[in-house]
């Protein structure tokens, strides 16, 4: 098995997603998305986004094996991703992918979602060099890892003490009136603004707290920061300058990210970084990675951005990693675990 033919499904979230990798190729990738019913409610409701899991579930995996002119006979493996998210999405994905492996006798990974964010880049970029460190960004995790090897051994270096970047943007967008996700409407907003209009904390950067947690984030105190200023104008009858704070918080949170991914870059002897997560699709961080890492030597990898969301694609390029790796499939009644530690690669 020379290049490995891997089916990934991904049901974290909101996106019910499938695709076909083989080796670093990816065949097919199909992705439908819940999120317009959840915009109304301010964030996913987990029932309305499992039933559209559950709906979406075979006609994305038959259209992902259609797309690449496949039968499930085809494929060397399947994998889902089996957590971290929420459970009762999980558990369709899981379910789904189990039935599919029974009753076609094909072995079953379940892999960790967030690892996936990382094995992606390689569709683009190819193997990781040793010594690899890592930057996840994503709606609920920020956290700097060293890849040893992708499918078996990954140490989590740093990681946020309180709130993910993706959060503190997302709660920052609710108060200055964004439907949510507000992420995205932060970044457009942030290109029209001043970044050094408004001063906001840089979280973990200063003084005791900042030398005794070099690699590790906090964004909560930078949320309440912006949410104070923004409150205290608006008390006041002022008008907010709505470019400027987007562009404010935007470079303060981009830097940190930047700053520490570098720093942990220098202590491992790195001189890659990968970026992952729904986040890494800021178009700040982007430019603040890449221009911190040209400073430092470093080649920062960032997906192109239909890979940094949610997709199946980087379950797929996982399985391949795991195949490859000869790591055994998962038992056949592994569970879902929605809080699964990054350091858990495959159940
Ligand atoms: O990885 P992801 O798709 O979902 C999780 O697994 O968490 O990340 C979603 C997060 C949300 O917080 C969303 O607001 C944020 O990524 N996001 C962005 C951008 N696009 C998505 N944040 C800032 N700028 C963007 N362009
Ligand atoms: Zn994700």
């Amino acid at each position: 098995m020379s290049e490995p033919i891997v089916l990934g499904i991904e049901s974290t979230c909101d996106e019910t997603a499938a695709a076909v990798v083989r080796g670093r190729t990816l065949v097919s990738n199909v992705v439908a998305s819940s999120m317009d019913e959840h915009a109304r409610y301010g964030g996913v409701i987990p029932e309305i986004a499992s039933r559209a899991h559950a709906e979406a579930f075979v006609p994305c995996v038959s259209r992902a094996l259609a797309d690449a002119g496949m039968t499930i006979a085809d494929v060397d493996a399947i994998a889902v991703s089996a957590g971290p998210g929420l459970a009762g999405c999980l558990a369709v994905g899981v379910s789904g992918a189990k039935a599919l492996a029974w009753a076609s006798g094909k072995p079953l990974y379940g892999i960790n979602h967030v690892i996936g964010h990382i094995a992606v880049t390689q569709l683009q970029f190819g193997a990781f060099p040793p010594d690899t460190m890592a930057l996840i960004v994503s709606g609920g995790h920020t956290s700097l890892l060293h890849v040893e090897d992708v499918a078996r051994h990954i140490d989590v270096v740093g990681t946020t003490l309180d709130d993910a970047a993706g959060e503190c943007f997302d709660k920052v967008a609710r108060l200055l009136g964004f439907p949510y996700p507000g992420g995205p409407h932060i970044d457009r907003h942030a290109q029209a603004g001043d970044p050094k209009a408004i001063r906001v904390p840089q979280g973990l950067t200063q003084g005791k707290a900042g030398a005794a947690h070099p690699y590790d984030f906090s964004f909560s105190g930078v949320k309440t920061a912006v949410a104070r200023w923004i409150e205290e104008r608006q008390a006041a009858g002022e008008t907010i300058p709505v470019d400027d704070v987007c562009a404010s918080l935007a470079d303060s949170v981009a830097t940190v990210l930047a700053r520490k991914a570098m720093r942990g870059c220098e202590q491992y002897g790195s001189d890659t970084l990968i970026v992952g997560g729904g986040f890494s699709a800021n178009s700040q961080l982007r430019a603040k990675l890449l221009e911190f890492g040209a400073q430092h030597g470093v080649d920062v990898r960032i997906p192109e951005l239909k890979l940094c969301t949610d997709n199946g694609a980087m379950v797929a390029m996982l399985g391949v990693n795991l195949v490859e790796a000869g790591v055994a499939p998962s038992a056949p009644d592994f569970p879902i675990d929605s809080a699964m530690p990054l350091t858990k690669i495959c159940m």
